[in-house]
């Protein structure tokens, strides 16, 4: 009996003494100090005293499981010198270290809370690299000076989680990878070199509710600092700004914790708080060794600025305690639901939204300021006013950012436990990782509570249900009442009625449904490859409904990785490129911008759906402005006007209408334009006519027909296509000129099976039946007439007129016989011409790629490029490039040009390869170009679709029926 005691002692004690704390949801932090504000605005921390950085080359060594790490190497005498280098912050798979893994719901380990290291399948990186462990060293100079001071070691962001050293001794352990670490470490520390050595973990218990879409990447991957304090020294504070009810006035309270850190009992402590000249003082007090007091200052100020993204209206201010003093701001807002209706400052104020993840293409989750400076100023540029820091908080300056330049941030929590499935219980509500959700509440809260462009505390994305998100909620509740709280997963936790993802008939009837709250898509139009279609349909519904406070792209960025390998051609890489698995693909690529922050072509029409003013034109030709913004009058903005005339046309044919800035802003300079509209004045002539001359010859051949005039020969071969175009002996063509009806997917398309269910369509025309060819003359030109059947059940007839210049005018009828043709993926033809035909100008919508369901933002216009700027690269290759509504369109070399142009508008895609190249190639380096241009001519083409990537379809008004006739007419010439 004695003996069983004695095993099962020893058994409990090894079974604890394997519990790591990494695989421990209980243990968050081992001598962290609390949560607190920033205490410095980010863009003064450079010149902030207190602070010394300790950015830069650290030496590392990566080992790919614990069990082969070297486990004493925080030791002051173990020697370093060998080992490479790092650069901190980043993350180490990106300079050479381990692989990246994407993907987007599911754990990359053995899934087996709390545990990341159980046997994965064979086949997975995690199974041979069981959490690797990426092991830290730097040394710092620490002065006498210093160490008379209290020291904090603060960590912005270290993923997953970490265990840190100072000269051999253990100072603590920490996880939550995207909120600030701290850790005092005062009497680690002496005069000189010191030894700081920081081991970390790719995954931990914590990376259970860091199971987000995005890169799974691990290092130090933000700022490591040294902050050097005096020993009485403001440890926190909330600046809170509350208007009254007709913000005549706005009660401003500072409440600041001050802590004794030093080993005496302080005397004459007293924090004073400058706002708008004046000087706020707490009484003077005592305060023991280690003990923390707060003191509360309070303001009045009469008719307020109001902050609002519009008018970022900023109140600096200053708080100071002996030698240490923090520059900072606050913005008085107010933000409500009152009933269903979502206010600002008690307007309703729409919310034109954006998710962003902190992704760099070099760097990855470190992003520098200078993007981030990039990234706000073509938000606004865009008009977005509403970020949502998906998935997680971002760094410091960000915020600032959105303070000063005015965007509204739902700041979010980083909690997602997805692979447990979307709004799990699992996580939701057992109480063992109660405590883990809280931490990741009160992070987010107390660093960015001062902030005033915060409006919405998420408190995270598709994570759990139950009792762990409202203690979440309560949480962030206790600590502001400021900013709403918000849940995607457990409405009733949110203050906001969220659903993701709807169609715009959708989100017409789901709002309706909702009374009540405001009900808002926190993610919609998910901007994958070439997408964004039926954006405006989703604002018509928003701008129609009060309670619809607004909705969030998804997303931003593109989260390409630039490839290490020069033969890829710059190409960006998604996941799986790295041999990384599991992997879900391409999938992170959905940015209205690319990786390098080029915008795409759907971020124009963003920026044009998106914009503040609308114009109307009214009946008597007047132009109604219509003002989507709550705090800006349109007189705000220079309304100008220019219009558009045509070549052969006497009288302008468009007026362009544009609202700009009166002046300049941080992020554009003063005539930018915010918001565009173009209106068509008279109709157009056509730019080619044909001319009446002398019709030309035609000759009937066993090969075909073919007509001559004095330089051209055509060949109209048996099977009714152009098959030659000789001018001056020169073949012209590399490709006939023949019926097509087929277009690559897009990845929205890909996702709602196109290839699948429209398959008939793909070799219909080259599976036509040819009925008959008939030839026809009359003084002015010679005609052949192609009859057809298509296999779908349709006839189709061609018609090509040759007139005496070498002009050949084609026409195409379509008429279906048979019932439930599917859609036609494009309405049109095909050709091939040389190479060298690289220089492209137009009369159409432009200057970028535009499709039938995505193109209000492109204007008509004479437009000129080359041909690889006429083509879109998309990083996960797909159909592209098109232009809709154009008149005419010219195409030449060094020596020749073509000229089309429609009887209507027609749809034009030029690319230097073809479909079949596009749709073997994974990346745009695999493509194989430059054996002929392509040149698809279409009445019409398949809309891109813009509600989701997993099988939404393009709605109906933007596709082509199969069951209805149609006819398209063009004119081709050489010159
Ligand atoms: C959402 C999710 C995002 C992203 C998106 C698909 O449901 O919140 O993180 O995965 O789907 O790209």
């Amino acid at each position: 009996m004695r003996k069983l005691m004695v095993w099962g002692m020893m058994l409990a004690m090894t079974a604890q003494a394997q519990i790591h704390d990494w695989e421990n949801p209980h243990v968050l932090g081992i001598n962290k100090l609390p949560y607190h504000a920033t205490l410095q605005l980010p863009s003064r921390w450079k010149e902030c005293k207190e602070i010394v950085s300790l950015d830069g080359q650290w030496k590392f060594h990566w080992s790919k499981d614990p069990d082969s790490r070297p486990a004493d190497f925080y030791r002051e005498d173990y020697d370093v010198s060998g080992w490479d280098n790092i650069k901190v912050p980043g993350n180490w798979q990106l300079q050479g270290f381990g692989k990246p893994i994407y993907v987007n719901m599911q754990y990359p380990f053995h899934r087996d809370r709390p545990s990341v290291t159980g046997e994965p399948a064979k086949d997975w990186y995690a199974y041979d690299h069981r959490n690797p462990v990426g092991s830290y060293v730097t040394f710092i100079n620490v002065t006498k000076e210093m160490l008379s001071k209290n020291l904090i070691l603060h960590f912005g962001g270290v993923h997953s989680a970490m265990y840190v050293w100072v000269n051999g001794q253990k100072v603590g352990y920490s996880q939550n990878s995207m909120s600030p670490a701290e850790f005092d470490v005062t009497k680690y520390l002496r005069e000189g070199r010191n030894k700081l050595a920081v081991e970390v973990y790719r995954w931990s218990d914590g990376s259970y509710l860091e199971c987000q879409d995005m890169w799974r990447l691990s290092g130090i991957f933000r700022e490591v600092q040294l902050w050097v304090r005096p020993l009485v020294h403001i440890a926190d504070y909330k600046v809170e700004a509350i208007p009254n009810k007709d913000f005549t006035k706005a009660e401003i309270s500072a409440d600041i914790a001050i802590c004794n850190t030093g080993k005496k009992k302080a005397k004459n402590v007293s924090v004073a708080f400058y706002i708008e000249g004046k000087t706020l003082k707490s009484q003077s007090s005592t305060l023991n060794s280690n003990d923390t007091t707060r003191v509360r200052l309070t303001y009045q100020i009469d008719n307020p600025k109001l902050w609002s993204a519009e008018k970022p209206n900023l109140y600096p201010f200053c708080v100071k305690l002996g030698d240490e003093h923090f520059e900072n701001h606050f913005g008085v807002k107010r933000v409500e639901c009152v009933g269903e209706v979502f206010k600002i400052n008690g307007k309703n104020v729409k919310l034109r939204g954006v998710n962003r993840h902190d992704h760099h293409p070099v760097t990855g989750r470190y992003v520098d300021d200078a993007t981030y400076e990039k990234d706000i100023t073509l938000m606004k540029q865009a008009n977005i006013n509403f970020l949502r820091t998906s998935h997680y908080p971002d760094r410091e300056y960000l915020y600032e950012l959105c303070d000063r330049w005015g965007i509204y941030v739902m700041d979010e929590a980083n909690q997602e436990s997805h692979g447990y499935g979307y709004a799990n219980k699992v996580m939701g509500e057992d109480p063992e990782w109660k405590d883990a959700h809280v931490d990741r509440a009160v992070s987010l809260v107390q660093r960015d509570k001062n902030h005033p462009c915060v409006i919405f505390w998420s408190m995270g994305n598709e994570g759990g249900v139950g009792p762990n998100l409202k203690a979440m909620r309560d949480a962030a509740v206790a600590l502001d009442t400021i900013a709403l709280p918000f849940c995607d997963t457990d409405r009733r936790y949110s203050d906001i009625y969220d659903d993701g993802y709807l169609s715009p008939d959708r989100l017409r009837e789901g709002a309706k449904k909702v009374t009540d709250r405001p009900f808002m898509m926190r993610e919609y139009a998910h901007a994958m490859g070439n997408s964004m279609g039926n954006f405006q349909e989703y604002w018509d519904v928003i701008y129609a409904d009060s309670s619809i406070c607004g909705a969030a792209i998804w997303d931003w960025v593109d989260q390409g990785l630039a490839s290490p390998n020069p033969f890829e051609g710059g190409d960006y890489l998604y996941g799986g490129d790295f041999g990384d698995k599991p992997n879900d693909g391409a999938f992170c690529i959905n940015g209205l911008i690319a990786p390098d922050r080029t915008p795409h072509p759907h971020y124009y029409e963003v920026k044009y759906v998106y914009q503040p003013l609308q114009f109307v034109r009214e009946a008597d030709g007047t132009i109604r402005i219509i003002n989507h913004d709550s705090f800006t009058d349109p007189s705000e903005y220079d309304i100008t006007y220019d219009t558009l005339v045509c070549e052969h046309w006497p009288v302008p044919i468009v007026l362009n209408v544009s609202a700009c800035l009166k002046e300049d802003k941080p992020w554009a300079k003063r005539g930018f334009a915010v918001a565009t509209e173009q209106f068509p004045l008279s109709k157009e002539s056509k730019s080619v006519r044909v001319h009446d001359g002398i019709a030309p010859t035609l000759k009937e051949t066993p090969n075909g027909i073919i007509v001559s005039t004095d330089n051209n020969i055509i060949t109209i071969d048996k099977t009714g296509v152009l098959a030659s175009w000789t001018i001056d002996g020169e073949e012209m063509l590399k490709g006939p000129l023949e019926p097509y009806f087929w277009k690559p997917e897009n990845d929205n398309q890909h996702a709602a099976h196109f290839a699948e269910r429209l398959a008939v369509w793909r070799d219909a025309a080259a599976q036509r039946t040819v009925r008959s060819i008939k030839t026809s003359k009359n003084a002015h030109s010679v005609s052949v007439t192609v009859d057809c059947a298509l296999p779908v059940g349709a006839g189709y007839t061609l018609t090509y007129e040759f007139f005496e210049k070498g002009e050949v005018k084609v026409e195409a009828d379509y008429k279906p016989t048979a019932k439930n043709i599917p859609l036609i993926p494009k309405f049109g033809m095909r050709m091939r011409i040389p190479a060298e035909f690289t220089n492209i100008q137009y009369y159409g919508r432009g200057p970028w790629e535009n499709y039938p369901d995505r193109k209000r933002s492109a204007k008509l216009g004479y437009y000129d490029m080359p041909l690889s700027e006429f083509e879109t690269e998309y990083i996960h290759p797909q159909d592209n490039g098109c232009r809709t509504d154009v008149r005419w369109f010219e195409i030449w070399s060094r020596k020749k040009g073509l000229h089309v142009s429609g009887d209507q508008p027609l749809c034009i895609r030029a690319w230097d390869y073809g479909e079949e190249d596009l749709e073997s190639a994974k990346h745009p380096h695999e493509i194989q170009r430059g054996r002929f241009v392509n040149l698809n001519v279409d009445l019409n083409v398949h809309g891109v679709g813009g509600i989701d990537t997993w099988g939404q379809r393009t709605l109906p008004q933007y596709t082509i029926d199969g069951n209805q006739p149609y006819h398209n007419s063009f004119i081709l010439v050489w010159y």
